[in-house]
């Protein structure tokens, strides 16, 4: 019996590797370009370290999490995201040591049980950036436009920017009490997932994808109206500075995030040509966090973005993702002799770093124009009884067939 993928994953295939590749440097360069540094984290932890931080009322926690014991039956999980793990290494590592401003970044795989769908998966790759020590409202305006211009480098131009505030702790609280108010007289009418919801974290109902839940939260009151002061002139400033960076933004008070610790500025890039699942990214303030997970009381903010939503996208606008990954050169070798010096010379050109393709089950003449052309190589090496007793080989451009002889000396120089 063949064995298949399990549901929900799919295999990155040699013909679009390189769409990865080249997301992922565009996003390397872009932090790199803001001063943040990457860090690579495992891809289990304790599972309480997600109870935790994203929140034991979430989805993500109570139905999505790949939770397993082990052995020794300590519970774990693979991570369903990538901000618990970079707290709990930054206290772990005491990486605010030596500098307040810790910005780092990570790019991997993260794991929800989700029903799959397209854009949803159970194995999915985030880039993401986490940026500690500084509360400024400037700081919110910089990781918002480092997603933004992210996008931007690749092209994309389908993307809006939603903002929101969900305020300091005493707002949030306050906020809580409110909506508790509201809902209790639909009580009955809420499904079974936000009648506990109600209980332990109302906001929750806010964001709950069931019809009739969706209907009573339509008219809930503003989070925006329950912000004090302090929550409040925070997020004016962010918008301040967003002007000021030409980001273009709406400010959407329903935005709550799917995890539960966020504190005042949350965002979403959304691009609605992607249907259900339309989020390109989605980040915010989680000023408690750290001191939650035992650090010192340092605030930090940042977001992570999903790269099959990115691919889909830039494939719907047509983006290119650089240069397709052929080789530049292939090499034909014709007659015996030819084909020996041929071998030893290729070892040689890729020691020196050129990418150069040889087929030894290819013989004559023609199978090897055929296979060079195939790859799409942009030159052939050509290799026969002549040139090998004038020691040179002819370089053929394969786009304008233009071919010079240079000397095999001369093609071992860099
Ligand atoms: P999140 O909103 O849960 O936030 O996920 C961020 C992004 O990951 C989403 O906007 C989406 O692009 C992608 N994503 C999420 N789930 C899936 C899935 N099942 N399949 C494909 N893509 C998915 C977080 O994960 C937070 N840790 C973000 C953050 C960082 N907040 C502060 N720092």
């Amino acid at each position: 019996m063949a064995y298949t993928l399990p549901r929900g994953t799919y295999d990155i295939l040699p013909q679009d590797s390189y769409k990865w590749q080249y997301i992922q440097k565009i996003f390397r360069e872009t932090a790199k370009a803001y001063n943040f540094k990457e860090i690579v984290t495992p891809i289990f932890e304790k599972a309480d370290l997600f109870e935790r931080s994203v929140g034991d009322t979430t989805d993500i926690v109570q139905k999505e999490m790949y939770k397993f014991s082990d052995k020794k039956g300590r519970s774990f999980a693979l991570r369903p995201e990538g901000t618990a793990s970079v707290v709990r290494s930054f206290v772990q590592n005491n990486l605010g040591k030596f500098d307040n401003n810790v910005k780092l970044f990570y790019i991997g795989p993260m794991f929800r049980y989700d029903r799959p769908q397209k854009g949803r998966y159970r194995q999915f790759y985030q880039y993401g950036v986490e940026y500690f020590g500084n509360d400024h409202p400037y700081v919110d305006a910089e990781v918002i436009s480092l997603g933004y211009n992210f996008l931007k480098k690749l092209g994309l131009s389908n993307f809006s920017l939603e903002i929101n505030s969900i305020g300091n702790k005493k707002s949030s609280e306050k906020y809580n009490k409110v909506l508790i108010e509201y809902f209790t007289p639909y009580y009955n009418e809420l499904c079974p997932d936000c009648q506990s919801r109600l209980e332990r974290n109302p906001k929750r109902v806010l964001d709950c994808k069931v019809p009739t839940c969706k209907k009573i939260a339509q008219d809930a009151p503003s989070m925006l109206q329950y912000l004090d002061e302090e929550s409040s002139k925070h997020f004016e400033e962010v918008q301040s500075y967003l002007s000021l960076l030409e980001i273009p933004y709406v400010v959407n008070p329903k935005i709550v995030r799917g995890l539960d610790y966020y504190t005042k500025t949350a965002f979403e890039i959304i691009n609605n040509n992607l249907g259900a699942q339309n989020a390109l990214l989605g980040g915010g303030r989680y000023d408690g966090l750290v001191k939650e997970l035992g650090g010192k009381d340092v605030s930090a903010i940042g977001f992570a973005g999903g790269f099959e939503r990115l691919i889909f996208s830039m494939e719907q606008e047509n983006l290119s993702f650089g240069d397709l990954p052929n080789p530049k050169y292939y090499f034909v070798a014709i007659g015996e002799e030819a084909r020996k010096k041929a071998i030893v010379l290729i070892n040689q050109m890729r020691m020196m770093g050129y990418d150069v393709e040889f087929l030894i089950d290819k013989i004559s003449m023609k199978s090897q124009m055929k296979a060079a052309n195939k790859l799409g190589a942009k030159y052939t090496l050509i290799l026969g009884e002549d040139e090998l007793s004038k020691n040179v080989v002819v370089k053929k451009n394969m786009e304008t067939g233009e071919q010079i002889e240079i000397k095999i000396s001369k093609l071992l120089e860099k």
